[in-house]
């Protein structure tokens, strides 16, 4: 099958791949770019372990033709973390102890960093809502929503 060649900004840094056109963007980027922070789960878009930024919005990419990303900006978990230190989102996740095994959390992290860029001052129910395509197996719900509340606190105080 005859690949295409794509361009787009992954984590503010330009990067070109070869795939082809049923390629999903889950697999250009943990396979053919090697960035393994995005993780794979359900391939069905359930589960959302698989979320990356795409052009501002979150979006399961598992879900996604690497091709539908040519042109343009996607953010992992990887991208979060900055020459500062870690993003406020990363900080509240480890105070809280938003994590148990881990396998969701880099999914987690890009979708409250989205979600709060768009509902900065979010209700309790509102995370519950907005966190809601992202499934942890482990079902340690509660810390996670205390991180998402944290994280609000701290991005309004900087
Ligand atoms: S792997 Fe994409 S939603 Fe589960
Ligand atoms: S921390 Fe284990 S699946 Fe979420």
């Amino acid at each position: 099958m005859a690949k295409h060649h794509i361009s787009f900004n992954l984590n503010g840094k330009p990067v070109e791949a070869l795939v082809e056109p049923r390629e999903l963007l889950v697999h250009t980027i943990r396979e053919n770019i090697q960035l393994t922070g995005t993780h794979i789960g359900c391939e069905t878009s359930h589960c959302g372990v698989c979320t990356v930024d795409l052009n501002g919005k979150s979006v399961k990419s598992c879900t996604l033709l690497a091709v539908q990303a040519d042109g343009g900006d996607v953010l992992t978990v990887e991208g979060l973390a900055s020459a500062e230190g870690l993003h406020a989102v990363q900080q509240a996740f480890v105070e809280e102890h938003g994590l148990q095994c881990g396998f969701c959390t880099p999914a987690m992290l890009v979708r409250a960093y989205r979600f709060l860029q768009d509902n900065p001052d979010p209700s309790e129910e509102e995370i519950r809502w907005g966190m809601s395509g992202n499934l942890c197996r482990c079902t340690g719900y509660q810390n996670i929503i205390k991180a998402v509340q944290s994280a609000a606190k701290k991005l309004q105080q900087a």
